[in-house]
């Protein structure tokens, strides 16, 4: 299974990327890691059957399966397909698992729903930045439940007369998506009705939303700040399919626009990536749209641009390392501003060992454009700045090594493959 930690080597692997190849055809775009996160937590809500298809395979989505066989459920995988079955639940979180993945705190919410209490180890640090959970908390407290936080554990117990409450996740950095989902999956058995208010609008959560409709939940005005949820007794079984992955999406749409001819991508919800679609052909690089496809090519006259990370729907956090790898080799000077994780810049270093000329100023990178980096041993950090150098290598002059390969296949489904599909010169080796 990818990303598995217990393969004794797996952690020498890395990626070997030699530029130069000129990138064309189609890549067909995974289910969102996303969004199969919470809605597989989602499942521990009833004791039916649940069965999720388009679930990617990921070293997070392994993570998830094996959290929720520890919490007492049977799980099933056969490729895409998840079934789940939590006839038994659990409340407390194995904390082996749990510190492996911060996502992992989206089963929290669930956890509480169903059971009525909830044990789950406070998530560790991560190298984007700061990971706080006291919006996750307080929107649970402001829901009625009592909090604690002892040993490194959080623990969150109903309380009688919990429910039907007003609550809001805004923070200083705007909405929690896994807040907002946490939330969501706590209130769906309360009785009363609940308003999250500042809730996060991203289409993952909207995703989550509708699968807990199918399970018989009484939701409305997910994908917008406020959700109304009424409380029902209990969730029945459902069967749902992720939505596309689209940031994974967008990653390819740059590989794409740095070393394409032209690159079609099949399969995607362009309606879910407007920001980042403007921001590209702003860019220079022309891109349509048909129906679930969308196509860049090659840009004649590309340039640098701005760039203001934002909750959805702005331009997205996750898409900042990539397209900082792409304004590295592009004329001007391009300025990104990360608002949502302020430390999201491990793959500046990195990319100015292979040349690019990027400064930072606090939250704000200016990029210089150069005309080529220059191919170099690299060492992945986070998924999405991996991502980044993988990319930076597809338009580098000569051998890009990318180190610690588990970070990328914790987020992106046969990676290696899809960019060999597309003409890419990209082998994954054992150190
Ligand atoms: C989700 O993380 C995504 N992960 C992240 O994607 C994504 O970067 C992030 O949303 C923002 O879009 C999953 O969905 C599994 P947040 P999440 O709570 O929910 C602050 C990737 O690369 N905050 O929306 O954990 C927080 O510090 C990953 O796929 C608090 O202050 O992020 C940040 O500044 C990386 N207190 C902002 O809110 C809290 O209690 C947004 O974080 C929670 C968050």
């Amino acid at each position: 299974m990818v990303g598995d930690p217990h393969f004794p080597d797996y952690f020498m692997h890395k990626l070997l990327v030699t530029g130069g190849s000129l990138l064309e055809g189609d890549v067909y775009v995974s289910g969102s890691k996303n969004s199969a996160l919470p809605i597989l937590a989602a499942t521990l809500l009833t004791r039916d059957q649940c069965v999720i298809h388009r679930v990617p395979d990921l070293s997070d989505t392994n993570y998830m399966t094996q959290i929720l066989a520890s919490l007492g459920a049977h799980v099933e995988r056969a490729s895409g397909t998840v079934m789940v079955e939590a006839e038994d639940v659990k409340s407390e979180a194995p904390y082996d698992l749990v510190r492996r993945m911060r996502a992992s705190i989206c089963v929290m919410g669930p956890l509480l729903g169903r059971t009525g209490e909830a044990m789950v180890s406070l998530p560790g640090g991560c190298v984007i930045g700061d990971r706080p959970v006291d919006l996750h908390l307080r929107g649970l407290e402001q829901l009625g439940a009592s909090v604690s936080v002892q040993g490194g554990n959080m623990h969150i117990k109903a309380v009688e007369g919990m429910g039907g409450r007003e609550v809001n996740m805004r923070g200083k950095h705007g909405s929690t998506v896994l807040g907002t989902d946490n939330l969501m999956m706590a209130a769906v058995l309360v009785p009363g009705t609940t308003v999250i208010e500042g809730a996060a609008m991203e289409p993952e959560v909207e995703d989550l939303a509708n699968f807990l409709i199918r399970m018989g939940a009484k939701i409305e005005g997910a994908g917008t700040r406020r959700i109304v949820i009424e409380g029902v007794r209990e969730l029945h079984g459902a069967e749902h399919t992720v939505i596309a992955d689209r940031i994974e999406a967008g990653t390819f749409l740059i590989a794409g626009a740095i070393a394409g001819k032209r690159v079609t991508l099949r399969r995607c919800c362009p309606e879910h990536m407007t920001a980042f679609l403007k921001t590209l052909t702003d860019s220079g690089y022309p891109v349509t749209v048909e129906g679930d496809s969308i196509t860049v090519s090659r840009a004649d006259n590309p340039r640098g641009g701005e760039i203001r990370t934002e909750p959805y729907p702005g331009f997205p956090t996750d898409m900042q390392a990539q397209f900082t790898a792409l304004y590295a080799s592009v004329p001007g000077i391009s300025v990104i501003t990360e608002t949502i994780f302020p430390q999201r810049f491990m793959h500046v270093p990195e990319l100015n060992r292979m040349g690019a000329q990027i400064t930072l100023e606090g939250a704000t990178a200016v990029i210089k454009g150069v005309p080529q980096l220059s191919g170099a041993p690299v060492m992945a950090s986070d998924l999405r700045a991996s991502a980044a150098l993988v990319l930076a290598g597809l338009g580098a002059e000569g051998e890009t090594e990318i180190n610690r390969l588990y970070h990328i296949d914790r987020g992106y489904e046969h990676i290696d493959d899809k960019l060999s599909r597309l003409g890419a010169n990209v082998r994954r080796v054992k150190a």
